[in-house]
């Protein structure tokens, strides 16, 4: 039994052009993987710790290899419990929207939460950087109001999944799926049909997941 965790980046609901194709995935994903588990993280109705205060010290203080005060170790406990429900699972789905040619706040906020020194990665100066979330897959909708094709020029604009294919990167993942949704502003006629193909590749990705 293997669990999937799919973390829901936009804040649009039904309305979202991201999890209405993370959706499908899911949908498909239950139904060819019975026994699996699907633990869906909506970061819109999820308070995570602030990076502040103890806690940024907290962080500091692994960095320079120091113990934790009292105070730093109860503060970073939040972090440590956000952290031990990402590396619990050992697949994961993310649907997000590109907002301003990145990625929104409250995903930038879960990713500053769990990326941290010795749980998802090292350093050592003889090793350098290493991710320790390995052998492990990702699928990720990417869902944009234009278009921004390989080879189009625009492509030096999407921040969006160069961001997230980065931070995969930095942790450890080497087999990342990208399911984008393009362009989602348009003739609704032509946004449906975009919705609906990229449904399809989402459905066929999960079966194979
Ligand atoms: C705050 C904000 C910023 C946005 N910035 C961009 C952008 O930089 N480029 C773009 O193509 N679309 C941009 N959009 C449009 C969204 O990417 C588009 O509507 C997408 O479908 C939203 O995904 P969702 O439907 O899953 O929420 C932005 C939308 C919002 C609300």
């Amino acid at each position: 039994m293997a669990r999937l965790l799919y973390v829901e980046a936009s804040p649009r609901k039904e309305r979202s052009a991201s999890t209405g194709v993370a959706k499908a995935f899911v949908e498909e994903y239950r139904k060819t993987h019975p026994g699996d588990v699907i633990d869906t993280l909506d970061l819109w109705g999820t308070t995570l710790p602030e990076f502040d205060g103890e806690v940024i010290d907290a962080k500091y203080a692994i960095l320079h290899g120091q113990p934790h005060t009292p105070g730093q170790k109860a503060a970073w406990k939040a972090v440590e419990g956000v952290i031990e429900r990402f590396k619990g699972a050992d697949k994961y789905l993310f649907s997000l929207p590109m907002w301003n040619f990145g990625i929104p706040y409250k995903l930038k906020h879960y990713i500053d939460v769990i990326v941290q020194p010795t749980y998802t990665f090292s350093f050592s100066p003889k090793e350098g950087y290493k991710g320790l979330i390995t052998g492990k897959k990702a699928a990720v909708v990417y869902a944009r109001g234009g278009a921004y094709p390989a080879g189009s020029g625009g492509e030096t604009f999407d921040l969006q999944k160069r961001y997230m294919e980065q931070f995969l990167g930095f942790i450890g993942f080497t087999d990342i799926t990208p399911i984008v949704v393009e362009p989602t502003l348009g003739k609704p006629e032509s946004v449906e049909r975009t919705k609906a193909e990229a449904a399809a590749r989402a459905r066929s990705a999960a079966g194979a997941f």
